[in-house]
C-alpha cells in the first residue's frame, strides 16, 4: 500500500453518517465472523448520540475522504477503525499516536481475540496485554483481549500478562 497524506482533526456532528458507514464497512471486512448485533439505524444513533457527543473523536482524512477514526472515553480507546481500502498505509499508526497525545497518561483498548491483525498492530506499537476474557462481558459474546497502551509506565497495580504480551487465540 502506498504511503498517503494523513490529516487529523476532531470529529464533528456532520461526520456521523460517513463514520457510521466506515465503521460498519471496516468491521464487516476485518471481522466477517462477528455477529452483527446492531443494524445501520441503531449504529447511526450510537455514533451521533454516544460517540460524537460524549467521546473524544479523532478523524483521519486525506483531503478527499475519511480514512479512519479513533474515539476515547476516559482511559479507554473505545474505537479504532480504518476504512478497509486504507488499511496498511499508516492510518492506524497515526490515529494511535494522536490518541497518545490526547491521553498522555496512557489508555487501554479491547480487541477481539480472533482479530489477529488488530492484535499484531497493537503489540507492534507497544501496547501490552493485561487481560483476556471469555466474551461474556461483550454484546457479541466473543472472547477478547485487553491491552494497556501506556507511553511511560503501566498504571499502578496493572501488570503485563505473563505470556510475553501476546494474546492467544481461544485461550480466554
Ligand atoms: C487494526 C487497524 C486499526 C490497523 O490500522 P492500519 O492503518 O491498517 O495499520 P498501519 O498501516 O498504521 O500499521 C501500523 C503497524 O502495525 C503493524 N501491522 C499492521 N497490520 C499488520 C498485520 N496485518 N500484520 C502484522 N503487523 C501489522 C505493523 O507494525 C505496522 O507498521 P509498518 O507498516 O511500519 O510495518 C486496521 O486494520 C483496522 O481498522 N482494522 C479493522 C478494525 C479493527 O480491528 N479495530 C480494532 C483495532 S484495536
Amino acid at each position: 500500500m502506498v504511503a498517503r497524506e494523513i490529516a487529523l482533526r476532531a470529529g464533528v456532528a456532520s461526520d456521523a453518517v460517513p463514520l457510521t458507514d466506515l465503521y460498519l464497512r471496516s468491521r464487516r471486512t476485518a471481522m466477517p465472523w462477528l455477529p452483527s448485533v446492531h443494524d445501520q439505524a441503531e449504529t447511526l444513533w450510537w455514533m451521533r448520540q454516544i460517540v460524537l457527543t460524549g467521546q473524544d473523536v479523532i478523524v483521519a482524512e486525506d483531503g478527499h475522504r475519511l480514512l479512519g477514526f479513533a474515539a476515547l472515553d476516559g482511559q479507554w480507546l473505545e474505537q479504532l477503525y480504518v476504512d478497509s481500502e486504507a488499511q496498511g498505509s499508516g492510518v492506524g499508526r497515526a490515529l494511535l499516536a494522536a490518541a497518545k497525545e490526547v491521553r498522555p497518561g496512557g489508555f487501554s483498548l479491547r480487541v477481539f481475540t480472533r482479530n489477529t491483525r488488530a492484535r499484531l498492530f497493537s503489540e507492534s506499537l507497544g501496547c501490552v496485554l493485561t487481560e483476556q476474557s471469555d466474551g461474556s462481558r461483550n454484546e457479541e459474546n466473543e472472547p477478547d483481549c485487553t491491552y494497556s497502551c501506556a507511553p511511560v509506565a503501566l498504571p499502578p497495580g496493572m501488570r503485563p500478562h505473563p505470556d510475553s504480551g501476546r494474546c492467544r487465540d481461544g485461550d480466554a
